[in-house]
């Protein structure tokens, strides 16, 4: 390992994460962690080394055994960022249980928990940069994908909090809110059905416009960043517009489009 500090990205195996990863690289040693250990492995060469944690992280205890395997491998990282997540298009009521409880655990139980036990040690080094991938669906209610926008209305609403409870202690928190990204994320969530992809008001961005983007916010401790004109203006939607019409519009945007 070089002198460099330490980055962990989770969901480095595709998509933003890997994007980040690979921006990060230039000045961080990095940890990179997600299921797909072969893809990881590519990464970790073609960046010159890395390290490599091949891990389930929608289980309920994922974040203690990250965390035990961080400490087994005298890993102490100053920025952590929190990316793994996956959404699920579709009605509530026909979703699978397992998936939507699987959902849960990895975009707001892990993400809150892995910041929970890297915490302190950023604080004791009074250095820490913390990155929490979130959505522009956190501004609004999502219907035909609720129990998705509603987790990542918490991961907004808990960076916020995190990042104002820690001024002055040396460590920031960055909620990152992007609007469609081109990625894996459409075909695991089944939603290329959805109008809301076919919008030419708003086209998917680049995930590395979008990385380059996130992690400059990263480093200048910014507290939330929205890549994108069109997605900053769509997050003002909710608050031009009469809360009870706000999930009507969310759900024509994201109907079948046949
Ligand atoms: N793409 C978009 O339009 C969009 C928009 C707004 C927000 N986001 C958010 O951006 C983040 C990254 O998504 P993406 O678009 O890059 O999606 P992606 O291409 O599907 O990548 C997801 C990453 O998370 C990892 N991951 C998924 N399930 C995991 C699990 N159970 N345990 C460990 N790692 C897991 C995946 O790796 P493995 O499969 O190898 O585990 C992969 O590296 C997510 O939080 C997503 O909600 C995406």
């Amino acid at each position: 390992m070089n002198n460099k500090p330490l980055a962990l990205v989770t969901g480095a195996s595709g998509g933003i994460g890997e994007d980040i990863a690979r921006e990060l690289a230039q000045k961080y040693h990095l940890i990179l962690v997600a299921r797909s250990q072969d893809k990881l492995e590519v990464l970790a060469k073609e960046l010159g080394g890395a390290e490599v944690i091949a891990l389930d992280l929608s289980t309920p205890t994922a974040a203690l055994e990250l965390k035990q395997q961080l400490e087994q491998r005298n890993l102490k990282p100053s920025v952590l960022v929190n990316n793994a997540g996956f959404g699920e298009y579709g009605e509530f009521h026909l979703g699978e249980a397992k998936k939507l409880e699987q959902m849960l655990m990895l975009n707001m139980v892990t993400l809150t928990m892995l910041t929970r036990y890297l915490l302190p040690d950023m604080m004791a080094a009074k250095n820490g940069k913390i990155m929490n991938v979130a959505s522009t669906a956190a501004f609004m209610p999502g219907p035909l994908m609720a129990v998705y926008y509603a987790s990542k209305a918490y991961v907004l609403s808990f960076g916020e909090a995190l990042d104002e409870e820690l001024k002055g202690t040396g460590v920031s928190v960055t909620t990152l809110c992007p609007g469609p990204v081109k990625t894996g994320f459409q075909d695991r969530a089944a939603m290329n059905d959805s109008k809301l992809l076919q919008s030419p008001m708003n086209p998917m961005m680049d995930s590395r416009e979008v990385a380059k983007q996130a992690v400059v916010a990263l480093e200048s401790k910014a507290r939330v960043i929205i890549p994108g004109f069109m997605n900053q203006i769509l997050t003002l939607t909710p608050r031009f517009v009469p809360r009870a019409f706000v999930p009507t519009i969310v759900k024509n945007a994201q109907a079948r489009n046949h």
